[in-house]
């Protein structure tokens, strides 16, 4: 077991681990972190988010190959657009390679949990935009989880572009939908801080464009 670590530490040292050791990872941990998803807030706290804990092989491998494919249509777009804010070129490429390297070892990842929504109550009452606000709190608390265990993963959202035939291979019903997978693994790399932009940005005192004091 790692050591504890406090919850700014985990917040500030949460980078995308996409370099992970195949070596199997406990059940226990994989319950801790999906107990740490269920603490997340839904709204009107119905609860309607779902987890798959995929460890099966071929499953993994039919997601890893509409993973791939999704990733062969994105790269070149990836690769002209501008580093994110406050990054060189370098770090951007640095970064394109481990998402490469991610998604052709997505399969060996000893466990992909699958953050789905059931019955997607935002839409039902007319409010789109919340859909996602149901289970990506859950999703961040699974991460922090995670990097609190000395394990690595990432967020990844990009199957959902051929988010039909994952949801075959899973086998989801009509009325769920998949929202994100986070490959779990003991990271290869060490946990660092994460660097973004800073505080004055973005964010503003009461009215748009007025800095914050
Ligand atoms: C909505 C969303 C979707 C993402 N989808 C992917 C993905 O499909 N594949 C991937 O490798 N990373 C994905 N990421 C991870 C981001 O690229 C990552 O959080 C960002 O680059 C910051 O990384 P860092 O915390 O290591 O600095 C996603 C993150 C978010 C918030």
């Amino acid at each position: 077991m790692p050591e504890e670590i406090g919850l700014f530490d985990a917040v500030h040292t949460m980078r995308a681990m996409r370099r992970l050791k195949p070596d199997p990872v406990p059940d226990v941990l994989i319950r801790k972190i999906i107990e740490a998803g269920l603490c997340a807030p839904s709204g009107g706290d119905v609860q309607h988010w779902r987890f798959l804990v995929v460890k099966d092989a071929e499953i993994k491998k039919q997601i890893q190959l509409r993973y791939k494919k999704a990733l062969d249509q994105l790269l070149p777009r990836y690769r002209s657009a501008p580093p994110p804010p406050g990054k060189t070129e370098a770090q951007k490429n640095r970064m394109l390679d481990a998402v490469v390297y991610l998604t052709e070892h997505f399969h060996e990842a000893p466990v992909l949990i699958v953050g789905c929504l059931v019955g997607d109550m935002a839409k039902a009452i007319g409010l789109p935009k919340m859909s996602g606000a149901s289970i990506y709190p859950a999703v961040q608390n699974m991460l922090l989880a995670a990097r609190a265990l000395g394990l690595g993963s990432t967020l990844t959202t990009r199957h959902l572009l051929h988010e039909k035939e994952v949801n075959d291979v899973l086998g989801l019903p009509d009325n769920a939908e998949t929202f994100a997978i986070l490959p779990i693994g003991y990271p290869m790399g060490k946990f660092g801080p994460v660097s973004r932009q800073p505080i004055e940005s973005v964010t503003f005192q009461d009215r748009w464009g007025v800095p914050y004091a």
